[in-house]
């Protein structure tokens, strides 16, 4: 059989109207917008109308990719929806999904490994592309992490916004796509970051309800540690896996948590910091969705090419970490035109 490679031939992103100024947090917690932008690089993020859900974010963000593909949800192969925020604990936001965009009887799966989850599942869709099992693969991530924080909470809900990303991945025999990745997770950490109640380890009573054990508790700063260790190493990895250096790389894409950590990211990797991709001023930490939002945003605007190299990488619940090295056409090529 023939080396099967898959190239991005489409992406989108969708972040809800509404917008949340730090400003307007100043108003009910005893926070500052000067605290919240030293801290956290963070100026606003979009909060999910009462209205929209995690499966309709993500099927706006799937159609603007899937139109850019020159696709229909009929023509997919596959849907991987990275989430730690779905609609249901079941069914999976994945039939939803699917459901939808038309893909009339399309495998659909939510994949969960919190920040990480995008890398995950974008690593997962390249399996099935080499293998040759599947051409046409839908990765989405996607978050209403609005509906987990505690609005009373300052520690965490100054950090959080919601959004959604998508990538369509063709297969080709063109070389391009998935060079190396690098994909971990340590649950002797997974306190760190934790919704206590609401699974089946703690199901949600009048107690749990009482302390506010169904929203997310983290300790930040050791959140922090982990993720100023963990970004260069695995970035390092996942480069020596594909065979190539930080010099081979176009554009950095980090998961969006907070951009401190960007910045010791790219102190430690001795990498100027223009050649991160940062946006989380404007979205704060989307979880899932902040990486393929970042990529799109930065193609949308021309900032990324169609043919560049990227080096993605990121951090989160679990503890879990994941980077991959992507090129995300063939050499010299753009993606295929949209029909
Ligand atoms: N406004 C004002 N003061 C605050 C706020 C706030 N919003 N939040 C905390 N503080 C106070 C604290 O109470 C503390 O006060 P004290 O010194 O009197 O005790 C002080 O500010 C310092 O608190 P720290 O937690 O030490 O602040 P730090 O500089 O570490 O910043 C932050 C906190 C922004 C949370 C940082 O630790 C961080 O970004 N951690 C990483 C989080 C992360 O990356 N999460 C990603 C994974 S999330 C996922 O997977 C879903």
């Amino acid at each position: 059989m023939d080396d099967k490679y898959g190239r991005v031939t489409g992406w989108g992103f969708y972040v809800p109207e509404k917008v949340v100024t730090n400003f307007d947090l100043e108003k009910s917690l005893d926070t500052s917008n000067e605290w919240i932008v030293r801290r956290s690089g963070i100026h606003e993020r979009h909060i999910a109308a009462p209205d929209e859900t995690t499966a309709t974010l993500a099927v706006k963000a799937s159609q603007a990719a899937l139109d850019k593909a020159g696709l229909a949800g009929c023509d997919l192969d596959l849907i991987i929806v990275a989430t730690s925020s779905p609609d249901y604990l079941t069914p999976p936001v994945s039939s939803q999904v699917q459901y939808s965009l038309c893909a009339e009887s399309v495998p659909a799966f939510v994949l969960e490994t919190g920040c990480t989850g995008f890398i995950y599942s974008l690593t997962t869709a390249y399996q099935f592309i080499a293998a040759g099992t599947y051409e046409n693969i839908l990765v989405i991530g996607v978050e209403i992490i609005s509906r987990h924080v505690n609005w009373e909470d300052r520690s965490t809900a100054v950090l959080f916004g919601d959004a959604a990303g998508a990538v369509v991945i063709q297969a080709t025999d063109q070389p391009c796509g998935l060079k190396g990745f690098v994909l971990g997770s340590d649950g002797s950490q997974a306190h760190q970051i934790i919704i206590p109640a609401g699974g089946t380890a703690e199901p949600v009573d009048e107690d749990s309800l009482a302390a506010g054990r169904h929203f997310i508790h983290m300790n930040g700063r050791e959140v922090f540690k982990f993720a100023t260790r963990v970004i260069g190493k695995a970035s390092r990895q996942a480069l020596s896996r594909a065979g190539l250096t930080l010099d081979d790389v176009d554009w950095i894409i980090p998961h969006q948590a907070n951009l401190r950590i960007i910045e010791a990211a790219a102190r430690a990797m001795k990498v100027p910091k223009e050649r991160f991709v940062i946006n989380i001023e404007k979205y704060g930490n989307t979880s899932a969705a902040s990486i393929p939002v970042a990529l799109s945003e930065y193609l949308d605007d021309g900032r990324i090419q169609p043919e560049d190299t990227l080096l993605l990488v990121s951090f989160g619940a679990g503890l879990t970490w994941a980077a991959a090295v992507l090129q995300m056409a063939p050499n010299g090529e753009g993606p295929a035109p949209s029909i």
